[in-house]
């Protein structure tokens, strides 16, 4: 059941697809109150079992309570315990205890400040900056179906091509096409899997979008269909910034069309990202996001098949007005006293000239001819960015599904893209920030996700690089990532290259399985990582399990995220079958009761558990997508009772996917063995 009330005059976001009446009596699950300045507040009181679920990209636990969120879509490349929020505002939460079970939506774009807890540990009080939403109460008997009944108000889904479930390899400095074949040519030579390559910004002309260096790329077309024959595809950067400059084309194009956002008197907006002096497309208008993703076109055609959109919350590293801001404090305190408030005020007024939140009070938006400003709609910036390329590749090529990948996001790009958890550090604690954003994405409708495996900022090491590849094993987006200056991190840099490649051996080999349990969380409208809680409601322990997660049909994972450790503890919900992998062929399997376990796992060794009667299929792998055989898999799996497992298979590229006719059902019998083969 889902009822909707509307309060003040809703800015429509198109992040819902259902059309609901407003209700006309009062919403009385939570106490309502309008402030002076007109903001609505939301109060509810919690019980000391009550859990939070939701808010998809965020710091902190999988359950959110304890602590005050913000939806407000930022650039933050330090995702410390502190931050209020991150790249996306995903306004969904879900309230869950043993004699309540409800869900609310908020549907609205502008700032709002979730303190769940955090004042009072008894009371969730949400600040809604505007006073004016729609809000959308959900109410159903498990959070499974809570979940659903939230995508079927939000959307299906974004399904990406079954070549993006392949490792990727990124790096923020490749230097041009010698470079990343050599890159490529260290992982065929030693066979450690790769489907893709990113290319970060410096393949770029200048840092300007929609170019190529013709001295490092001399020609994409024919580069790109050289990597096709290896089975490789690229997939390039695109920012939301357009350099100002006359005479490039984007420029020009985008200026005739009075494309970009406007100041208070009518100018172009400028601010500065990594080109320069950048204008930023108005995409909350249609012919705006139809223009922007026409720009992609000559991509397209050179062979481009995924991309990924970054600095779209959208990041402004510093405007003219802010500068000058700042100088002029700097003269204040100059001519006259300074004590440690004006030391701290200048300090802050410096290191706070990038995402400013007074350049984005600069800037308007026109979506029906009337300015609006930016603050108010401010995170719906990255999902409008994200609908103009999907919409492109769909103009493009209708019958094919394209590979994109966010950094900001709003509720409603899950139906057009998948994001990536953005700029995390290569931090142990940063493994489990990774883990733990996973189900709350997958709630929010953000099912094709992954962190930057290895850790984007600072120097990884060996140990902490194959830790995050045994969580990504599970990820449908397996990317390494790395910012520029930092150590190199592809996997054959490192002494241990070898344990890594067999980790991904084992990813390769999981894959058709992977994609299978993807598709089928997809198109029913399902979750692929679920808190430990959808599955085991009345198990207190299980409620409140912060580092394991329920992966697809009856699997639970628990990587290991802490430096020099032997293994883990693990509980278990009830008894399960550990699969305790080493390499595509080398795993143990152990059959363990419930409760708790302390799990060895030496560093090449990681954990996937599989509930009794269900199973895991793997196909005898490859080294790309393309090569897997999806019709001979060894089963794992304790099978007491006759069972079956639907095994979804399509070309992995219609974009129309038949569900129904892409399952296989395959029968499992009780017959006391923990793996058997079978052929298709
Ligand atoms: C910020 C992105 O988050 C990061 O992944 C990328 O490498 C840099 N921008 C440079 O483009």
């Amino acid at each position: 059941m889902i009822r909707k009330y509307t309060f003040g005059t809703p800015f429509p976001t198109d992040a819902v697809v259902l059309d609901l009446p407003a209700e006309t009596a009062p919403l009385n699950s939570m106490e309502t109150q309008t402030d002076p300045e007109g903001r609505l507040i939301l109060r509810l009181s919690l019980s000391p079992e009550e859990v939070i679920f939701g808010l998809g990209q965020n710091v902190r636990g999988i359950d959110k309570r304890g602590h005050r969120y913000e939806s407000w879509n930022s650039d933050i490349f330090n995702h410390t315990e502190e931050r209020p929020s991150l790249y996306g505002s995903h306004n969904f939460l879900v309230f869950f205890r043993p004699d309540r079970l409800f869900g609310i939506y908020l549907d609205d774009p502008g700032k709002i400040v979730w303190d769940l807890g955090c004042t009072r540990y008894d009371t969730a009080e949400i600040t809604v900056e505007s006073g004016s939403l729609n809000l959308y109460l959900l109410e159903e008997d498990s959070l499974t179906e809570l979940a659903r009944a939230f995508r079927s108000l939000t959307g299906r889904s974004y399904l990406p091509p079954r070549w993006a479930f392949g490792y990727i390899q990124s790096r923020w400095g490749y230097a041009g096409e010698d470079e990343v074949r050599e890159v490529a040519a260290e992982h065929r030579k030693r066979h450690i899997p790769l489907d893709a390559l990113c290319l970060d910004i410096d393949y770029m002309d200048g840092y300007r979008n929609f170019t190529w260096r013709k001295d490092a790329f001399p020609d994409l077309k024919r580069f790109q269909a050289a990597m096709k024959e290896e089975h490789l595809r690229l997939v390039p950067i695109i920012d939301a910034g357009i350099k100002v400059e006359e005479g490039y084309a984007p420029y020009d194009s985008g200026k005739a069309r009075d494309a970009f956002c406007k100041k208070e008197d009518g100018s172009d907006f400028v601010a500065a990202v990594w080109p320069g002096r950048c204008c930023f497309p108005d995409f909350l208008r249609e012919d705006v996001r139809r223009w922007f993703g026409s720009l992609y076109t000559p991509l397209l055609e050179a062979g481009i098949e995924g991309f990924w959109n970054d600095m779209n919350e959208p990041a402004l590293f510093y405007t003219d007005e802010g500068v000058a801001d700042a100088f002029a404090l700097a003269d204040r305190i100059r001519s006259g006293s300074v004590d440690y408030e004006a030391a701290w005020g200048l300090m802050r007024a410096f290191s706070g000239i990038a995402n400013n939140p007074e350049d984005y009070r600069r800037f308007y938006h026109r979506p029906d001819g009337k300015p609006v400003r930016h603050d108010r709609v401010h995170n719906l910036y990255g999902a409008g960015m994200t609908r103009a390329t999907s919409e492109a590749f769909r103009c493009f090529a209708p019958d094919k599904r394209m590979l994109l990948f966010s950094r900001s996001s709003f509720i409603g790009a899950h139906r057009y893209g998948g994001m990536w958890q953005g700029d995390n550090f290569s931090w142990w604690s940063h493994i489990k920030l990774a883990l733990q954003m996973l189900p709350n994405l997958n709630l929010c409708g953000f099912l094709y996700c992954g962190c930057d495996l290895g850790g984007f900022g600072c120097d990884t090491t060996e140990d902490l690089l194959e830790r995050f590849l045994q969580l990504g094993v599970f990820t449908p987006l397996m990317r390494n990532h790395s910012a520029l200056h930092t150590r190199e991190q592809e996997i054959y840099r490192f002494a241990s290259w070898e344990i890594m490649r067999d980790t991904l051996t084992v990813r390769y080999a999981l894959l058709p399985w992977l994609y299978s349990e993807f598709m089928k969380a997809a198109l029913t409208d399902g979750m692929l990582f679920r808190p430990l809680a959808f599955d085991f409601p009345q198990d207190r322990r299980a409620v409140h399990t912060q580092d394991q997660l329920m992966l697809g049909d009856g699997c639970m994972i628990a990587p290991v995220y802490e430096q020099n450790a032997a293994g883990r503890y693990v509980y278990l919900p009830e008894d399960m079958l550990l699969i305790r992998f080493r390499f595509v062929a080398d795993y143990d399997l152990v059959p363990l009761e419930k409760g708790d376990h302390w799990i060895d796992l030496a560093l090449n060794e990681f954990p996937l558990f599989v509930r009794k009667n269900r199973a895991v299929f793997l196909c005898p792998g490859g080294e790309y997508s393309e090569e897997l055989d999806d019709s001979r898999f060894t089963v794992l799996g304790q099978i007491e009772t006759e069972s079956a497992y639907d095994l979804y298979r399509d070309d992995g590229l219609t974009s129309d996917p038949d569900l129904a006719a892409g399952l296989t059902r395959i029968s499992l019998s009780p017959d006391g063995k923990l793996k058997r083969e079978i052929v298709l």
